[in-house]
């Protein structure tokens, strides 16, 4: 096995998998405000930025040659409600952000989450009652979430939310008002995990989720049959695309569900992945360029067609040297 392995040209030659730019979609946070970019304590090296400076953000992942940004907002407390009203107003802080991004970067393909977690006052992705979330109350907010969002020019709606039904109903309500071209990526199993903290740190929904759970709408960790449900639903329902989430605990789903349909299927690296890597990183336990690499090479091993990560930039310039 060793003679393979014996010389750098030797071992490029028989390398299995690849991994590029190509494979590259980058989360991104924004933030109200004018000139500021501010960083996520629990992220180090991940920051938020205004709408004005997302702009110049976009151009460089643009330049870089990453396909896709994703979109993900700290809405102002005070705009935050019960149901997440903010979330379908057509001048909100998504929809200022697409707009600035299509405008520095046209070539780049844009991704919003479509869930209303983030414009909740009690931070959970659907309307709150009596300690429940409300699966078709919910959807239909999220079918107009979707198309104030595509309306601004997004290109890739992505519904993070794990309510039954989503998928086509905001397929239909895209086509009904003309959006056929807009692809659809399902967070479709999506997995009720404690690596989400940091995130929720970032975009300002920890800590006010009361004693109604996301394990009513989000998966089980310790599921697999059920995850392969979640994704033929989905697919059956209108997705073009499918995400796995979280990423590297979770890679034996990205394989089952890559083997099992063959769609482009996406891992999300969350922020607790990258906190976990950079926090050792940062002791000088791991290597960074090594590890990152590493990491993103294993989504493409396990059969995912693409990452999102936030690595994407450090990780483009790396596979760009
Ligand atoms: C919102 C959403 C979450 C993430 C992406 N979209 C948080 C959650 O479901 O609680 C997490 C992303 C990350 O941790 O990097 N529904």
């Amino acid at each position: 096995m060793r003679r393979n392995r014996r010389t750098d040209w030797s071992r490029r030659l028989v390398r299995e998998n690849s991994l590029s730019v190509n494979d590259l979609i980058w989360p991104v946070f924004v933030m109200e405000g004018k000139g500021l970019t501010q960083p996520v304590a629990s992220m180090p090296g991940v920051l938020r930025h205004t709408v004005d400076r997302i702009g110049a953000a976009a151009k460089e992942a643009q330049a870089l040659g990453i396909p896709v940004i994703a979109l993900f907002p700290q809405i102002d407390p005070a705009a935050k409600d019960v149901t997440g009203s903010e979330a379908t107003r057509p001048g909100n802080l998504v929809c200022r952000a697409i707009k600035a991004i299509k405008d520095a970067a046209p070539d780049l393909g844009i991704l919003c989450d479509v869930a209303l977690d983030p414009f909740t006052d009690h931070g959970h992705d659907g309307v709150l009652q009596d300690d429940c979330i409300l699966n078709d109350e919910t959807v239909d907010i999220l079918c107009a979430q979707a198309l104030v969002q595509v309306e601004a020019g997004c290109d890739i709606i992505a519904p993070s939310d794990m309510m039954d039904g989503r998928i086509g109903a905001i397929r239909r309500a895209l086509d009904a008002a003309g959006h056929q071209d807009v692809q659809i990526m399902a967070y479709a199993a999506k997995y009720s995990s404690a690596f989400y903290g940091p995130f929720r740190d970032a975009v300002g929904s920890a800590k006010t989720l009361g004693k109604a759970s996301k394990s009513t709408y989000q998966m089980d960790p310790a599921n697999t049959d059920e995850a392969i449900r979640e994704v033929a639903l989905d697919i059956a329902e209108g997705a073009d695309m499918v995400m796995v989430k979280p990423g590297m605990p979770y890679l034996d789903i990205v394989h089952r569900v890559k083997k099992e349909f063959g769609i482009p299927t996406f891992a999300y690296q969350v922020s607790g992945e990258y906190a976990m890597l950079k926090g050792a990183i940062q002791n000088g336990w791991l290597d960074n360029d090594r590890v990152v690499l590493e990491s993103l090479m294993a989504f493409k091993r396990a059969g995912a067609d693409g990452v999102l990560t936030y690595f994407a930039i450090e990780a483009a310039k790396l596979l760009n040297r």
